[in-house]
């Protein structure tokens, strides 16, 4: 019973990190001696559009074959993956059981009473569960997580994997990789983040999620349908240029003069209000927080010059772009020049690659 071998699987071993997103297939490989992390392998493969789209693979041949292209350029022969699909098709659900049953018996009692648990038919959803401890109300019985996926979300991405030869080991949420990667963005945050409220934006292509940390835990998430994308088409609009000239445009900042004053700072100022009205959602759900000390920027888009400084003047908070592997070393085969470059938008990546890290479960 598990999304594959496990959702919640563990153990340490050779494992890359796979961000299947709506722009890029994003390979990521990591490796620890001690506390030290260092960067082993990556590649970003670009994917036409359509091919993922919100969160779902639309077409894993083609999803399938940029996988296996980025795993050539990675240049890494580890076949274990880890994937994630979005938190949205994913049920999770606090149950109790008693302590007294054996982990099988658990998963046979568990599956006779999932109807219970899931709104879905049971042979449409993929079934996992990790026991947490003991439960505080009652000695006798164990908390139990129960988490049921939506069977398309993870055979979609399970059939391009098996197109580009690579082994899926672990399925995990976004949401749940985003948290883990934010270790690595302690030495951005003030104290290490102990007892800061952290605001972590990832801008993506077509979404923009806000996380919000405290003291390292998550409180707070919220996507909005809104990034990168919309910049290519004002710049498509403004311009008349096709999708291909205004994404290369934008990238290498081969457009007319006039883009930063007509086109991005327009874009600056709507993605900055949408962030600023995240945050206030966030106040307003949270009574015990009224402040945030740091904004870290993520995704593609916080590689846009200046986004950092404009966010910062609109919001009043500290803001930086976030740098996971600033302090780790990186084999000259990761190419450590483009992979400063790409850093900010590998997040999810490296909170699927340290998976591999996971105590034995
Ligand atoms: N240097 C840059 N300047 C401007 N925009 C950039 C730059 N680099 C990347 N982008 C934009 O960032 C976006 C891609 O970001 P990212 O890789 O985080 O998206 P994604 O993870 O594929 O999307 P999503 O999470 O929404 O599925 C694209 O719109 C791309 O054009
Ligand atoms: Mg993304």
């Amino acid at each position: 019973m598990s999304f594959m071998e496990s959702l919640f699987g563990g153990g340490s071993r050779e494992l890359i990190g796979l961000d299947i997103s709506s722009s890029a297939v994003k390979l990521l490989e990591l490796s620890k001696r001690g506390e030290r992390y260092n960067v082993e392998a990556y590649a970003v493969e670009p994917l036409p559009g359509n091919v993922v789209n919100d969160k779902q693979v639309n077409e894993p041949r083609v999803v399938g074959e940029a996988i296996a292209r980025a795993v050539n350029r990675a240049g890494t022969r580890t076949k274990n993956a880890a994937v994630a699909v979005a938190g949205s098709s994913v049920i999770t659900k606090l149950i109790f059981m008693p302590a007294s049953l054996s982990e099988h018996d658990m998963e046979e009692q568990i599956k006779a009473e999932a109807d219970q648990y899931i709104p879905y038919p049971i042979e449409e959803v993929n079934m996992d569960f990790q026991i947490l401890g003991p439960s505080a109300k009652d000695k006798s019985s164990v908390d139990v997580l129960l988490a049921a996926c939506r069977k398309e979300q993870v055979e979609q991405r399970m059939a391009a994997l098996e197109i580009a030869g690579l082994k899926p080991v672990v399925v995990d949420i976004e949401a749940y990789a985003l948290e883990n990667s934010c270790q690595f963005l302690r030495h951005q945050m003030p104290d290490g983040g102990k007892g800061k409220t952290i605001a972590v934006v990832d801008m993506g292509a077509s979404m923009t999620s806000l996380m919000v940390l405290h003291d390292l835990q998550t409180a707070y998430t919220r996507d909005q349908a809104f990034g990168g994308r919309q910049l290519t088409e004002d710049i498509m609009r403004f311009y008349g240029m096709s999708v291909e000239e205004a994404s290369k445009g934008k990238r290498l900042g081969t457009l007319p003069e006039n883009y930063q004053s007509e086109v991005l700072s327009h874009f600056l100022a709507d993605m900055a209000q949408q962030i600023d009205r995240s945050l206030q959602f966030f106040f307003s759900a949270s009574s015990q927080h009224s402040a945030i000390d740091q904004v870290i920027l993520a995704g593609g888009c916080a590689q846009i010059a200046g986004v950092d400084a404009a966010i910062q003047e609109r919001l009043q908070i500290p803001t930086v772009v976030a740098r996971p592997f600033a302090q780790m070393s990186v084999a000259s085969r990761a190419k450590p020049a483009q992979l400063a470059q790409d850093e900010a938008s590998l997040l999810i990546a490296a909170g699927l690659a340290c998976r591999a890290f996971d105590a034995p479960g």
